[in-house]
């Protein structure tokens, strides 16, 4: 069974037609890619796989049971967390504390609660911190986690919100553009992360990715989109030469 499976997905904004019949498999432990020009789909279908747009059509599996209907936070809470094309950290609040966010979201004793379960609760917060200390390990972190997240520089502030997902403790993580906006050397960092998460911790992942040499080199599998419609899928050698895909980045009529 695939570990997620995207089915006759269909998505419209107005008149728009964002996602059309799309079809995805994902297998555990693969680093999946989604990519496709401008516009074409990619932001949508992680909208739609983390609740936050509601398709007209199609389903979306997690382990085999539909994840439709539910809310963002119940889908964060089965293990799927996302990373978002514009960073959204708290500017205001530290490394650590932005992390520790991160996984309050998912456990439920919140600071409130603290105050009348405060046993429970300190127990919990010791585990929160121990995980997002290897989180911190992880990505190194270590030298900015007690820094204000909007004082650091943008390619380490990515580090940060991946760093947020990862506190989860996912089962599948979607990048939307891990790689945005960084220098090659930032850009090679995110890669060699990116197949730690795959080779390590055994996360799934799913990415949307503009950079196709890093695509190239580190995914499993690759699904195109273009104008909201699949055009292709395969690994990265397939989709290189895939006369499709050549068209759709040349610019062709699609
Ligand atoms: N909230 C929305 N309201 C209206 N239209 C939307 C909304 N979100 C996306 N769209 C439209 O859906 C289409 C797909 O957009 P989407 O952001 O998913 O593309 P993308 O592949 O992520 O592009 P990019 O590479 O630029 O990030 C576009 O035509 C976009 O204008
Ligand atoms: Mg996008």
């Amino acid at each position: 069974m695939e570990q997620l499976e995207i089915k006759n997905l269909t998505l419209e904004f107005g008149g728009i037609v964002a996602l059309q019949q799309v079809h995805m498999k994902v297998k555990k432990g693969e680093i999946h890619a989604v990519i496709g020009p401008n516009g074409a789909g990619k932001t949508s279908l992680f909208n739609c796989i983390s609740g936050v747009y509601k398709p007209i059509e199609g389903d979306i599996l997690f382990e085999g049971g539909s994840i439709l209907n539910r809310k963002p936070h119940q889908i964060a809470s089965l293990g799927i967390a996302r990373t978002f094309q514009n960073i959204e950290l708290f500017r205001h609040m530290t490394v650590i504390d932005n992390l520790l966010l991160g996984r309050h979201h998912r456990f439920h004793s919140g600071p409130l609660s603290g105050i009348f379960f405060w046993g429970r609760a300190l127990r919990e917060e010791i585990r929160h911190r121990q995980k997002v200390e290897e989180v911190i390990d992880f990505l190194e972190i270590e030298k900015v986690r007690k820094k204000v997240v909007g004082a650091l520089p943008y390619g380490i502030q990515k580090r940060v919100e991946l760093g947020r997902a990862l506190a989860m403790e996912p089962k599948i993580l979607l990048l939307d553009e891990p790689t945005s906006g960084m220098n090659v050397e930032e850009t090679e960092d995110i890669a060699r992360f990116v197949l730690d998460i795959k080779e390590e911790l055994e996360i799934t992942v799913i990415m949307v990715e503009h950079d196709m040499g890093m695509v190239m080199d580190i995914a499993d599998w690759i699904t195109v989109l273009n104008f909201g419609s699949k055009i292709a899928e395969g690994t990265p050698s397939e989709i290189q030469t895939h006369p499709k895909v050549v068209e759709a980045y040349l610019g062709g009529e699609g």
